[in-house]
């Protein structure tokens, strides 16, 4: 049996113990919640252990793994909240597309989409998905003592994945069919939501307690083609949820206002917008998450604890903040500053 220490409650799994879910809520909470975008992962020397060589993918494929690589930040952090170990592109691991993780890369796809005829490729989930993310995540709830937040990427960007084929900056590939065949692009997107939809019900079933979408590239749009194609995605996949939902981009501040519209219940930021800012823009009507710079972990421990308390001092005026990164963990940090950061945030005293 694998022991989960907690420094603060026996179990705060359920809505009424758990800060992360209280602060999603926007109910007051004691301590500010933290919680990190890929804190599982190559920081840690336990995970590279675990791990060995094995590709992500075929990771994927055994539940026992899956679970002990999402246990393991838990246990060294004592963390908010767990995430499940798995890859926005999990879902769309089929012949048909020929997906594959390089190291050091990412998602690289053999057979990338580029009309319509490709369609078929993406309306069902891929290899066994169904059941190695239902049996991970069955284990984990009855390990953890901590929510456990499920995700999916957001439908825009795995449309960048899917259509320029290998990670980009710019995503030309992607940006050019959207101009040249916008019908094709809105199709594109709604057969991507009807097909998370169903990774997030799976998760959901087998009972995670919230949802985070990534849309890491969402931001590169104008807010016009964000109202177009992006809005009414993510409001499918809200509705399918039944569990709160968390929206992540990088540089979405341009279009965070219209977030709330989508039934979202709160919004992850990066360090281009200030956590104060990011409440008032959308008045208040959902949680907010971020925002510390990871770089800043990379820094000497007073220097990272000197950023993040500027973080901490904006968020601590509201219900509803919740502290993470404003981007994931970056693989060179050490792990002990990530320790000190989380002690740090959980020792904040809020104005009184
Ligand atoms: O947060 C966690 O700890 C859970 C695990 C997780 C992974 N990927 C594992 C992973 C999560 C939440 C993701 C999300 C993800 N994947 C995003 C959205 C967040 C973001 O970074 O913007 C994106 C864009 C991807 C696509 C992806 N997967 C890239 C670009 C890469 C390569 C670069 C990298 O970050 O490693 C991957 C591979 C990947 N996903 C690895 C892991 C642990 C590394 C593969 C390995 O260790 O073999």
């Amino acid at each position: 049996v694998r022991e989960i220490p907690s420094k603060f409650n026996i179990d705060s799994k359920s809505m009424e113990e758990s800060p992360f879910l209280k602060a999603l809520g926007k109910e007051p909470t004691r301590r500010i919640p933290v919680w990190y975008m890929r804190q599982a992962g190559r920081s840690l020397p336990e995970y590279r252990e675990a791990k060995k060589n094995v590709n992500i993918l075929d990771v994927l494929k055994n539940p026992d793994l899956t679970a002990e690589l999402t246990l393991q930040p838990v246990r060294r952090y004592l963390v908010d909240a767990a995430i499940l170990f798995s890859d926005i592109m999990a879902p769309f691991d089929s012949e048909a597309l020929g997906l594959s993780i390089v190291k050091d890369k990412g998602p690289v796809i053999t057979r990338p989409l580029s009309n319509i005829k490709d369609i078929a490729s993406i309306s069902h989930l891929g290899f066994d998905y169904q059941q190695y993310t239902t049996e991970a995540v069955k284990i984990l709830n009855s390990e953890l003592k901590v929510p456990l937040i499920g995700f999916v990427g957001g439908p825009f960007t795995i449309a960048c994945y899917l259509i320029d084929s290998k990670p980009s900056q710019k995503w030309v590939k992607t940006l050019n069919l959207l101009r040249e065949s916008p019908e094709l692009f809105f199709k594109i997107l709604k057969v991507l939501s009807a097909t998370l939809s169903q990774a997030i019900e799976i998760q959901v079933n087998a009972g995670v307690s919230c949802m985070q979408i990534f849309d890491s590239w969402a931001g590169i749009l104008d807010k016009e083609s964000f109202i177009k194609y992006c809005q009414p995605a993510i409001k499918t996949l809200v509705k399918k949820a039944r569990v709160p939902v968390i929206y992540f981009g990088l540089n979405t501040g341009h279009f965070l206002p219209i977030l709330p519209d989508c039934g979202v219940k709160g919004i992850g930021i990066d360090w281009r917008i200030s956590i104060d800012k990011a409440f008032s823009v959308t008045a208040h009507r959902v949680a907010v998450q971020g925002n510390l710079n990871p770089l800043h972990l990379l820094d000497p421990i007073e220097e990272m604890l000197a950023a993040a308390e500027l973080v901490l001092k904006q968020g601590s005026k509201y219900d509803g903040f919740i502290f993470n990164l404003g981007h994931g963990i970056l693989p060179e940090t050490d792990p002990e500053n990530i320790k000190r950061l989380t002690d740090f945030v959980h020792d904040y005293k809020r104005p009184a």
